[in-house]
């Protein structure tokens, strides 16, 4: 029934345990690879801590510290003989792995780690429409929250639990889909509470009836009094455990300490909630005031700094996208040299602020200011001026004008 030849694993034999499958060991040392490579380069241009800060990248690290213990250590091993061992596996996989990757920002660092020409073709694919959908589709908090919530319960029916102790591809897919969904849930709960629908509240939500489900299924097991995964038992006798005692093992742990990672990470989201001058109840009203009054100066600013609405910059670029300039701005890592309002950790002082380059006559000082310009710019910049300091970035043309278009709206 183990889908290792030979022997159940025993105690014994515990520590020689290691996995070096290929299908796991390459993914994780490609991802490694990549973050290394990206990281210098981004803070080679950029100076060490911006764009990625030291804290993203300690983040990174971590993250997949834990996530090399969980799929190669003898963790995995064990989980094929212990219910209790897979289900540390698994809450190593989804509570903690999964959170501390998406703290540290991959996507950033992988488009840095590519030769310039390859991320004009990754930047053609991303940036395509029907990509961004499927993206935004999968990324939205109530779809994001479902399918892992999905994945959790649907692998504890006992048939599919089951066919992962017999068969490797089973076992493969069903981690797949739990990092897999652990990674889109928490990336829609970590990124999303700036920018993202649902705010800060719905990320807190989130996580909180994440905690209660997960926590009602560990209970269940725990207080089950049969063994949901009869194939388990011919083996754990041998470490000391029956059936039921290794099944309320692991539906505690699911319970208690899984349940609690999600509690920990709502409460943290919660307190920097609160801890923003305009979300401190008492002062609401009065952040609503400036909010107001900054939006209707910030309006009556416009004409005279140049800075144009979303619908005049998209006219003025011919079709650019300022929505999808801002994201550009972000994957591309164009925050580590430049300030950009409205994008989060575009505060680089490498180059100029970018904002209220719409009021400028010059860019770089050598081409007059017009979007197809700044384009020419943006996508070339030692073709304009052999000189500079501002590096190709791999950005193409349509890109380029989404990321103009964007610009052209801040003051
Ligand atoms: C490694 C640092 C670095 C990165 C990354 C970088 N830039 Fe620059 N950028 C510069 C520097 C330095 C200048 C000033 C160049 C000059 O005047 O020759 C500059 C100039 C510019 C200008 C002209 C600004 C002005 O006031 O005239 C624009 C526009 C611009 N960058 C856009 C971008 C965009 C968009 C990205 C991301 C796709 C980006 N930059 C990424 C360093 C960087």
């Amino acid at each position: 029934m183990i889908a290792h030849p030979g022997e159940p694993l025993g105690p014994h034999q515990l520590w020689g345990a290691w996995s070096w499958e290929p299908g796991i060991v390459l993914p994780l040392g490609l991802a490694a690879g990549l973050y290394a490579i990206g990281l210098r380069a981004l803070w080679r241009a950029a100076g060490p801590g911006r764009g990625i800060r030291k804290r993203d990248a300690a983040a990174f690290a971590l993250g997949w510290a834990t996530l090399a213990l969980a799929l190669l250590s003898p963790l995995h091993r064990l989980g094929e003989v212990l219910f209790a061992a897979h289900m540390v596996q698994h809450e190593l996989l989804m509570a903690l792995a999964a959170p501390l990757l998406v703290l540290g920002r991959p996507l950033v660092p992988f488009v840095w780690a590519v030769p310039p020409g390859w991320r004009r073709t990754l930047g053609r694919w991303t940036g395509g429409d029907r990509f961004r959908g499927v993206w935004a589709t999968l990324t939205h908090p109530v779809a994001a929250w479902s399918l892992h919530a999905a994945a959790i319960w649907i692998w504890h029916v006992p048939s599919l639990y089951e066919a992962t102790l017999r068969s490797e591809a089973v076992h493969a897919l069903q981690h797949a889909s739990f990092l897999g969904t652990a990674l889109l849930f928490w990336w829609s709960v970590l990124e999303g509470r700036r920018h993202g629908r649902l705010g800060w509240p719905g990320a807190v939500i989130a996580l909180f009836t994440t905690a209660v489900h997960t926590s009602i299924l560990g209970a269940l097991l725990t207080f089950s009094t049969r063994p949901w995964y009869p194939a388990y038992g011919a083996v754990s006798a041998a470490w000391g455990l029956t059936p039921l005692e290794d099944q309320q093992l692991a539906g505690l742990i699911m319970w208690v300490p899984g349940g609690l990672a999600y509690l920990v990470a709502a409460l943290a989201l919660l307190a920097s909630w609160l801890a923003e001058p305009e979300h401190t109840p008492r002062r609401l009203p009065l952040g609503a005031v400036s909010l107001v009054l900054v939006g209707t100066l910030a309006l009556a600013g416009c004409g005279r700094s140049g800075a144009l609405s979303f619908e005049e910059a998209a006219r003025l670029t011919g079709g650019g996208n300022p929505a999808r300039g801002r994201l550009a701005i972000r994957q591309y890592g164009c925050g580590a040299c430049h300030t950009v309002s409205g994008v989060r950790g575009a505060d680089g002082l490498v180059g100029p602020p970018l904002d209220g380059i719409g009021g400028r006559s010059y860019i770089a000082g050598v081409l007059t200011n017009t979007p197809q310009h700044m384009i020419r710019w943006i996508v070339d910049p030692h073709g304009v001026d052999s000189l500079t300091a501002m590096p190709a970035t791999g950005v193409g043309e349509r890109e380029a004008r989404d990321i103009a278009s964007y610009l052209y709206t801040r003051r």
